[in-house]
């Protein structure tokens, strides 16, 4: 039997909702967290590899961080790979000495859910037909099933932490929904692999087959990715095929050349811009996939909800501990501001990296002349680089 009161209840166990869990723990803020499925699964989801350093900061600010520093890597650069040729884009240097953290999403999630644990943190998994309620008034609560038996959860706020296809957003009376979407007509395939990095960098690569991306998770896996159609499926390809894609993509002129490695995972995920423009109503919050959605070229995902919740921790702390409420009144705005500048630029490195079906040679052309740009000109690669390390937003 759960609680049936709490302060917070946060809706979907991912990053965004683990996080907002730990962060209100850590202030005194009473939580429950309901999540649709088991916790098993939550953690067989391959996603996100790179965090911002902010991100890494509010791990830290969280408690949750002492594996992240002994096993994630930082990077102080990534390669872009076009024409043949490889160029590096040091962010470290032009960025005043920021780097990012190669630290696997389940693996932050691996964390929150241990420090959960820990704590003693009330975690419902498997909680079926989750419904908010009444949260255009001061006592909202939330229904859901266990194990066939009804439940209802009374408290102060609801968090919809609960992913693109979640009930919070759809919950929203649809007058009150302002949303932008742009959909890609390309997927990207996924690998995790056994063996050595390729590189000491990520790299992005363009190519007129389409876009690749070498990434890491640790000296023995790694992480890679090549653009696809998203209707194709994983049956179509067989370990030799993907080779010797990534191969024709990524292989430099000058011999360097992607390992091979035993493949035990592949996925397909399809692209998808999207904005909810609106992150509340009344006392339901929206935080991370619930309420965008970014392409993963700019590695932007979990960094943009883990910047929501930070801001959703400050907004409720400071509705609890000082009795203000105008931090909740802005949460959207204040939001809104980071998620656009990231929606920009995912789409930007999107556009510029993949083969866009159909595309002029003059359009063509032109993805070449950026990445020449972004390669040569100091201020070009730092407009990069200072975007993939993560922007400070003036609400910031
Ligand atoms: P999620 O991780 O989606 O978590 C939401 C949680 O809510 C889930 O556990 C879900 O089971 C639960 N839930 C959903 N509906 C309900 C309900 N009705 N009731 C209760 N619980 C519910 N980003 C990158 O930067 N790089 C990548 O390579 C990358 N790959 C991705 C691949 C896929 C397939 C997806 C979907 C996303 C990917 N992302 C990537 C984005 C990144 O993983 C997300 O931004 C990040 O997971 C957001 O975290 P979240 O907690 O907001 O949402
Ligand atoms: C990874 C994913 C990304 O979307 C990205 O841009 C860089 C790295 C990864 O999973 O390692």
């Amino acid at each position: 039997m759960g609680p049936n009161r709490t302060q917070v209840a946060i809706i979907g166990a991912g990053p965004s909702g683990l996080l907002l869990g730990q962060l209100l723990h850590k202030a005194g803020i009473d939580n429950v967290i309901l999540e649709r499925r088991s916790g098993q699964y939550v953690l067989s989801r391959i996603r996100a590899g790179v965090l911002e350093q902010t991100t890494a900061d509010l791990l830290d600010e969280a408690g949750v961080s002492a594996r992240m520093h002994r096993e994630g890597l930082l990077h102080d650069g990534i390669e872009l790979s076009f024409g043949g040729a490889r160029h590096r884009i040091d962010l470290r240097a032009l960025t005043g000495g920021k780097q990012v953290v190669i630290y696997g999403q389940t693996e932050v999630t691996h964390d929150l859910m241990d420090a959960r644990s820990a704590f003693g943190g009330a975690t419902i998994y498997e909680a079926d037909d989750v419904v908010p309620h009444d949260f255009d008034s001061n006592t909202p609560f939330v229904t859901y099933r266990r194990e066939g038996i009804a439940h209802e959860l009374r408290c102060d706020f609801i968090a919809g932490c609960d992913g693109y296809h979640g009930i919070a957003r759809a919950s929203v009376p649809e007058e009150s929904l302002k949303t932008y979407e742009r959909v890609y007509p390309f997927g990207w395939f996924g690998i995790l692999c056994e063996g050595p990095p390729s590189s000491d960098e990520l790299i992005y690569a363009r190519h007129d087959r389409g876009f690749a991306l070498i990434s890491t998770r640790s000296a023995n896996v790694q992480r890679m990715y090549f653009q696809c159609d998203p209707k194709d499926s994983v049956d179509n390809w067989s370990d030799d095929r993907i080779w010797a894609e990534l191969h024709a993509r990524v292989d430099s002129h000058d011999g360097q050349h992607v390992k091979d490695g035993k493949i035990f995972q592949k996925n397909i995920v399809g692209m998808r811009s999207f904005v909810s423009a609106t992150m509340q109503h009344g006392r339901l919050f929206l935080a991370g996939d619930a309420a965008h959605i970014v392409p993963p070229t700019g590695a932007k995902g979990m960094n943009l909800a883990v910047a929501d919740v930070r801001l959703l921790t400050k907004a409720l702390n400071a509705f609890y501990v000082e009795n203000r409420s105008d931090l909740l009144e802005r949460y959207s705005e204040t939001a809104l501001k980071r998620i656009w500048r990231a929606e920009h630029f995912s789409y930007w490195m999107t556009s510029m990296m993949h083969r866009i079906e159909g595309a002029s040679p003059f359009e063509q052309q032109l993805q070449v002349a950026e990445l020449e740009y972004v390669t040569t000109s100091r201020s070009a690669a730092t407009v990069m680089a200072e975007n993939y390390v993560g922007v400070a937003v003036p609400q910031d």
